[in-house]
């Protein structure tokens, strides 16, 4: 792999470098990994690049969390060998969350690793899942089980193709900046407040730069780059849980309860109420305590068998591996439960 530019590139200076980038890498086969959601992004993409001219294959995948599955990671490896695709091919991801995080595993394992590209299309995917380096697919109902520390070749952010996102697709993307502003203690109150119109350019600049700073510190998570998991832990389990209860939710979604979670464990009432104002907590039944609490037990910063969580101790001022006890969380739970 000759060249890797992790930091994104927006807009216009992003074809740019992309196509300075296919120039430089002459890849031997390029392919396009599309969900037949973002299918349609490429009729813009690929007139923007030159270099795309001598070709490349589509793959395409069912949209949706289903995808990131052993089975399809497998279908897709199986065409990459079909078309003999070598260690100087190029996948170019364009796609949400899904598609960036499946399509940076094929190619991080394929062969022992090729060039990858990401091309986010939802504002989710744009703050956090295209940038970092991490990849993975799901594995026995449980989140991102495997996967690969791996940074892309290059990340291109072209905030135009938010303009057609669905409302629900912004609030996933609006959790991860809300996380993010949390975490740096910039911004918060600010980007609590605005609406899906008002989302600028700096917006997602500033964002994409907080985490790109802590990957930067902390790549392979041994410490620091935890903190990017506030709201993560009761955020992954509800997500899993949600999708086996037959009442699938965003990830965004689920992280949004996850934030409320981790500020009423962190005794920062002012920002969990600030939080409740926008979004709601969705309340947790009696009988779902036990299997959510099951799934945090699964997460994958835990040691020892301990449910470790990252927690604020104010705004801007993050602490990560905080233990946690099932009697702890309960009790928060609870107490959002009766708040609410
Ligand atoms: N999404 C958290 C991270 O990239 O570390």
């Amino acid at each position: 792999m000759k060249t890797s530019h992790s930091y994104p590139y927006f807009g216009p200076d992003g074809y740019d470098g992309l196509d300075a980038l296919l120039q430089e890498l002459a890849p031997s086969k390029t392919f396009l990994l599309v969900d037949s959601n973002t299918a349609n992004c490429l009729s813009v993409f690929v007139p923007k690049l030159a270099q795309l001219d001598g070709g490349f294959e589509v793959l395409e995948v069912s949209p949706g969390e289903e995808s990131k599955s052993l089975e399809i990671a497998a279908n897709l490896w199986s065409v990459l060998l079909e078309y003999g695709a070598d260690r100087n091919s190029l996948i170019i991801n364009v796609g949400g969350g899904v598609v960036c995080d499946l399509g940076a595993f094929i190619a991080s394992s394929y062969k022992r690793g090729i060039p990858f590209v990401n091309v986010p299309t939802s504002l989710l995917a744009m703050v956090d899942a295209s940038v970092g380096g991490k990849n993975g697919i799901n594995f026995e109902g449980l989140k991102n089980q495997l996967g690969t520390f791996t940074q892309p070749n290059f990340v291109l952010i072209d905030p135009d193709f938010l303009a057609t996102l669905p409302q629900e697709e912004w609030e996933s993307g609006h959790a991860e900046m809300l996380k993010h502003a949390l975490l740096s203690g910039t911004r918060w109150a600010e980007l609590l407040g605005i609406e899906p119109a008002a989302i600028a350019l700096h917006h997602i600049e500033q964002s994409v730069a907080f985490k790109a700073d802590i990957v930067r510190e902390d790549f392979k998570e041994n410490g620091k780059r935890k903190i990017l998991n506030l709201g993560h832990t009761t955020g992954h389990a509800w997500e899993s849980y949600a999708a086996v209860s037959g009442n699938p939710c965003t990830h965004g979604a689920a992280v949004i309860q996850g934030l409320h979670v981790a500020l009423m464990l962190s005794g920062l009432q002012d920002e969990q109420s600030a939080l409740a104002q926008r979004y709601p907590w969705q309340g947790v039944a009696e009988e779902a305590l036990q299997p959510l609490w099951e799934r945090q037990l699964q997460d994958k910063k835990n040691t020892h068998g301990e449910v470790r969580y990252v927690l604020l101790e104010h705004l801007g001022r993050p602490v990560w591996d905080v233990e946690i006890t099932l009697e702890r969380w309960t009790a928060a739970v609870l107490a959002l439960n009766s708040a609410s």
